[in-house]
């Protein structure tokens, strides 16, 4: 049986097959960036997931990391006809035409985990965290872990003009702001990625008397931490001790490091995006609910005190 119901914005009409069942009956395409993390695997592992779930037909794409390829796969994923789209775009800008294709062929887009600069009515929703928030509370933890303590903290930064990296970038400026003992040394991009992370952060050592003027690590995200910490380990110092390390994801591998005594805290970015972004998705599809522009997922901060061995237990097998 075939449906027509309001759809997006300005009255847009979306079809939707029902099964006998009731259920819907929907084929959905994911343009994925890649897997430069493993938070982003688990992204990837929970998305298939909770497609199964629901009994939902999904067809993945795997960027590699390039908005050319994302571009690509949301054009195949529209002339394919597919019911809805999910995009985590790669970098902010640069969406507004392949956007206004899908709009046009009346095909719901919902973002993954990364924002967009395009306007707000070219996509149905937005499935995240505050990234803003979190560096902030990356930066508060620093404040307080050191106390009115002279710290001159290194930065790395996630892939160039994404959504992650400008904000996080700002949040993590806002909550050191107002305390002049912490200062930020160097700042420079690792992409996201464990090797990169290891490679900037030797970088940052040598260039800062071989770590010694270094006090804190502030990274984007777990694997770059991860790759920093054996650098701060090859370059002869105690990373966690000598230099603390701060970042954000909470994947398996850094409640390791924390367990060890390596890292010091992450902020939480669940891989989850999925499950709510299928549900705004089936209420939009069976009446045209309107979820809210932005669902916004928590941010918890997990420090050595938070039992590291149990969370390394807890997400191990979760796809990371
Ligand atoms: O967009 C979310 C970020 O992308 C994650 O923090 C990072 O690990 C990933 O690559």
């Amino acid at each position: 049986m075939l449906f027509k119901m309001a759809g997006i914005g300005a009255g847009a009409l979306v079809s939707i097959a029902l099964m006998s069942s009731g259920a819907l009956a929907q084929t959905i395409g994911f343009s994925q960036i890649g897997s430069e993390s493993g938070w982003r695997a688990a992204e990837t592992t929970v998305t298939r997931q909770e497609a199964e779930k629901r009994g939902i037909d999904l067809k993945f794409a795997d960027a590699q990391q390039k908005q050319e390829n994302q571009i690509k796969a949301v054009r195949s994923f529209i002339a394919q006809g597919v019911d809805a789209i999910l995009l985590a775009p790669v970098v902010a800008t640069g969406w507004d035409a392949v956007l206004e294709e899908a709009k046009e062929a009346e095909i719901p887009v919902v973002l993954l985990d990364r924002m967009v600069d395009s306007s707000k009515d070219l996509y149905l929703t937005a499935v995240g965290s505050d990234l803003v928030h979190e560096g902030e509370v990356a930066g508060k933890w620093l404040v307080d872990t050191l106390a009115g303590k002279q710290c001159n903290v290194v930065e790395l930064q996630g892939t160039t003009g994404s959504s992650p990296a400008i904000d996080r970038k700002t949040g993590f400026e806002n909550g050191i702001k107002g305390h002049d003992n912490i200062k930020i040394v160097r700042s420079q991009t690792g992409d996201f990625t464990r090797t990169k992370g290891k490679e900037v952060m030797e970088s940052f050592l040598k260039a800062e008397g071989g770590g010694a003027n270094i006090c804190a690590l502030y990274a984007h995200n777990d694997d770059m931490a991860v790759g920093a910490i054996q650098a701060i380990k090859e370059a002869g110092l105690k990373p966690g001790t000598d230099i603390l390390v701060v970042s954000i994801d909470a994947v398996p591998d850094i409640f390791v490091a924390m367990a060890a005594g390596e890292a010091n805290a992450t902020v939480e970015l669940t891989p989850n995006m999925a499950g709510p972004a299928f549900d705004a998705l089936a209420a939009f599809m069976k009446d045209g609910t309107m979820p809210p522009k932005f669902i916004q997922t928590e941010s918890k901060l997990y420090t050595q005190a938070d039992d590291p061995k149990g969370e390394y237990e807890r997400r191990k097998d979760l796809g990371y």
